[in-house]
């Protein structure tokens, strides 16, 4: 895929988000440039995905945008002007994304149409997005329903979208939270892919500290809707500053601590 936007700098500017009185997002700032990946961390119920929704225009019902601005490049730009064209969105179930009644050729072409891709460069452009994404035999799977594909085909269906519409940045929300082992790991090798063949800028949004180790260059820790920490991924594993990155790493760390360096192991092998 050529021709990206030349936009090399995404800044949400102070965000916050509120639901009634009550401040969920309070005043966050992410600056993201393109072929960097930044990781957003933090316990469920951080204000993680209200953030990414806020960022894409796509709010929940009964919250609202209290302050802040996105810039593209130090200019201001409405929301709704990036989605899609800028900044395309992974959500983390993939089979949420996609009208259970409508073929894959349908979600491709409409998704283009709407970015006013012309018709006749709809379906090489989807093809060879597909074919980016790993997803061989695009003609035939583009007959296909959401529902007669694996939730790991899926993902990648939305990342092919994703590469179709051009978008120098993507915003993923938990985008392996719900695939299998195999599938988790697929994803985030193709991430990691994408960013280096097409310097895509990514934020990712994770619970997960595996998912920020393979990928990420810098960490942002959010805590009760506040951005309480923000290092190179190196820093942050080596010196957590946050009792959030701290009690995340250690979870980490505790699922999987290598088996031979536990006492127990050792114990069990005499
Ligand atoms: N539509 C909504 N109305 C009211 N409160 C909400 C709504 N959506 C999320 N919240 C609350 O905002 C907080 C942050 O939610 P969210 O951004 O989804 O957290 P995370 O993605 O970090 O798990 C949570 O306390 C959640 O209950
Ligand atoms: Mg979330």
């Amino acid at each position: 895929m050529s021709a990206l936007p030349p936009s090399t700098t995404l800044e949400i500017a102070g965000i916050s988000v509120e639901a009634g009185h009550e401040r969920l997002v309070d005043d966050v700032s992410i600056t993201l440039e393109r072929g960097e990946v930044v990781a957003l961390v933090g316990a469920s119920g951080s204000g993680k995905s209200l953030t990414w929704a806020a960022a894409l225009d796509t709010l929940p019902g009964g919250t609202r945008l209290s302050a802040g601005e996105l810039r593209l490049d130090g200019a201001p730009v409405a929301a709704s002007r990036l989605r899609g064209r800028v900044v395309a969105a992974i959500m983390q179930n993939p089979r949420s994304a996609f009208n259970p009644v409508r073929t894959l050729e349908r979600h491709a072409d409409e998704t283009l149409k709407a970015l006013g891709v012309a018709r006749r460069e709809r379906a090489p452009r989807i093809h060879q997005a597909m074919r980016e994404a790993g997803l061989a035999e695009p003609a035939r799977l583009l007959k296909l329903y959401p529902f007669e594909m694996s939730g790991g085909m899926l993902q990648r269906m939305m990342i092919a979208l994703a590469l179709a519409s051009q978008a120098p940045f993507i915003l993923a929300d938990e985008p392996t939270t719900d695939l299998d082992t195999i599938h988790q790991r697929d994803t985030l090798d193709l991430l990691a892919t994408l960013r280096q063949r097409f310097g895509l800028g990514l934020l990712l949004i994770t619970h997960d500290m595996g998912v920020v180790a393979r990928l990420a260059d810098r960490v942002m820790v959010m805590d009760r809707g506040r951005i309480v920490e923000s290092a190179p991924v190196d820093t942050l594993f080596e010196r957590p500053e946050s009792a959030v990155a701290r009690e995340l790493i250690e979870a980490h760390l505790s699922l999987y601590a290598p088996i031979a360096t536990d006492p127990a192991f050792d114990e069990a092998r005499r």
